[in-house]
């Protein structure tokens, strides 16, 4: 198993959710550990709670006293506790641009309504105006719009006739409760799933030209010019005893495998048996695949591959 993924929790209040999160990660099987609870006020209750329990906190100063210090601050916090990802857990700040850009796709919230459906403050409320008959939480990845990431999952709650907004609330709360932790655990585990990471490589590759999909003595691959062409991807799946997921793929010979595999070791490796016939591994289980170099090498191993035919057209479309 990976190690666990190291996640900051930020509150602004209470810390019901960031309570769930904690006690869920007492389960040995849990795939991300509470590495750090901060949040922009010094004296929220859920920083006292998570204190209690042994999990670290920091109080920094807040925002009030300068939003861009408050952020300065926070990031230094985070890198030294050397975070993975953030969970915002009743976080009632707007987060700036360039914060989001630094953490994009490491940023998850909660949102106790069901997304897209009723964004901002006062979703209970809204819900019950807009007459719903199911109200509910979404887990999302944040980005740069307000309540607008990446859907993670979601949990519906029924709207009773005579719920006000905070009987609706308490029970939404409940779900979140069973939600966040869940969706989290997920999450974390994305990098090291090997179902995930094949879909994602199929949608890189099915961007180039004519590719098939076709098995290499059991693993899944894909092939240049069409079912019947050559593979230019494979993924071995821990093959032989190996700890990577790999995305094998043809470097131009065994000088250029070589240098990477000795000069990244981290990143590359030479497959068993396939690295005889040129294979190079690129390590797949990881969680900083830059994905767009996953893409460059696709398009490397798939030119390398493709008949003649398509990369002659390839090489005419680029000259045009
Ligand atoms: C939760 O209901 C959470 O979904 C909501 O604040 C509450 C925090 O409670 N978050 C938002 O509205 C974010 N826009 P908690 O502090 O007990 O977890």
């Amino acid at each position: 198993m990976p190690d666990r993924s190291r996640v900051a929790v930020l509150i602004s209040g209470r810390g019901s959710n960031m309570a769930a999160l904690i006690y869920a990660s007492r389960a040995a099987s849990c795939p991300y550990e509470i590495v750090l609870v901060t949040g922009d006020r010094p004296d929220a209750p859920g920083l006292t709670l998570a204190e209690a329990e042994d999990v670290p906190v920091a109080r920094l100063p807040a925002p009030a006293k300068g939003k861009d210090l408050f952020f300065a601050a926070l990031q230094q916090t985070l890198e030294e506790a050397r975070v993975d990802l953030i969970a915002l857990a009743g976080f009632m700040r707007i987060l700036p641009a360039h914060f989001v850009a630094k953490w994009a796709g490491r940023i998850i919230n909660i949102h106790p309504s069901l997304l897209p459906k009723h964004k901002g403050l006062k979703t209970h409320a809204a819900c019950i105006a807009a007459g719903d008959r199911v109200s509910g939480a979404t887990v999302h990845l944040v980005s740069e719009e307000l309540d607008s990431g990446e859907i993670l999952g979601q949990v519906e709650v029924a709207v009773l006739p005579d719920d006000d907004d905070q009987a609706l609330a308490d029970r939404v709360l409940i779900a979140e409760h069973q939600l966040y932790p869940r969706i989290l655990a997920e999450y974390a585990s994305r990098p090291f799933d090997a179902a995930w990471i094949e879909r994602q490589v199929d949608g890189l590759a099915r961007r180039l030209p004519e590719v098939g999909r076709k098995t290499s003595h059991g693993s899944p691959g894909w092939s240049a010019g069409g079912e019947k062409g050559k593979l230019f991807a494979i993924i071995a799946d821990q093959h032989h005893g190996e700890d990577a997921i790999g995305l094998l793929i043809k470097a131009s010979g065994l000088d250029e495998m070589t240098g990477l595999i000795e000069t990244q070791p981290d990143k590359y490796y030479w497959p068993k048996y396939y690295g005889v016939s040129g294979w190079l591994g690129l390590k797949m289980n990881r969680r900083d695949v830059d994905w767009g170099e996953v893409e460059d090498w696709l398009e490397r191993s798939w030119r390398a591959c493709a008949p003649h035919r398509l990369t002659k057209l390839m090489r005419a479309a680029e000259d045009f």
